[in-house]
């Protein structure tokens, strides 16, 4: 099976973000947040120049993956991306994220990306299962998953290589089944900002 072109996708719109497929006109700002702190903290070391961006971002994978550039009222302010999680079936989706602009993070801007995307992959792609697996010391990811209805099925150890460093990943999922609760919570929050 050939693999998509991560770029070739349509945006999805949210209540207040907009999720839109990245340009090569974005690697410098990508290159710009992969060299911050918070994010090295969980990413590793950020490519060493454009074209090694250029690779990471903007050229299929290993898996089925599309990449998104997160917009605050036309302001880029993080990365998102979501993949399936086998090859040949698209049951099970997988997310990621980081905010990037320093000042953006804290205010909820995460929760409400995860938010939009979960929408659009249950609502309109239809998956079953949506897959998202932090650190488990990363204590304001796994608050954020949470707080837009990921539970935690359980803690995989050394799941991943970060530079020389084996990590553990908290594997958290949520089921199509949990999406209108969760969905409920989002639009009851909406209405009590
Ligand atoms: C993780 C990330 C995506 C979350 O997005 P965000 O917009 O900052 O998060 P939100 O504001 O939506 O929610 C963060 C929650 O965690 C809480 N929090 C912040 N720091 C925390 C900490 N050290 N321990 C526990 N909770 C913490 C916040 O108070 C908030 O919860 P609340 O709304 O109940 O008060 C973003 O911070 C980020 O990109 N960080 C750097 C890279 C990274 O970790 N990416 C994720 C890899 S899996």
């Amino acid at each position: 099976m050939s693999l998509p072109d991560p770029t070739d996708h349509e945006p999805i719109q949210g209540p207040r973000l907009r999720l839109r497929p990245i340009t090569p006109d974005d690697l410098p700002d990508l290159m710009r947040w992969l060299r911050d702190p918070d994010v090295m903290d969980f990413y590793g070391l950020p490519p060493a120049d454009l074209a090694e961006a250029r690779q990471v971002y903007l050229e299929p994978s290993g898996l089925p993956t599309w990449r998104f550039i997160v917009e605050d009222r036309g302001r880029p302010i993080g990365e998102m991306q979501y993949y399936y999680s086998y090859t040949d079936a698209a049951w099970s989706a997988g997310i990621d994220i980081f905010i990037g602009e320093p000042d953006a993070r804290d205010r909820g801007l995460g929760t409400e990306a995860i938010r939009t995307v979960l929408q659009y992959l249950f609502e309109t792609k239809g998956v079953s299962r949506v897959v998202i697996d932090p650190e488990p010391t990363n204590r304001r990811a796994i608050r954020a998953y949470e707080k837009a209805g990921f539970r935690l099925d359980g803690v995989i150890r050394r799941h991943m290589k970060i530079d020389d460093r084996w990590a553990d990943a908290a594997f958290m999922t949520i089921l199509d089944e949990e999406w209108p609760a969760a969905k409920a919570r989002w639009h009851s929050s909406e209405r009590s900002r």
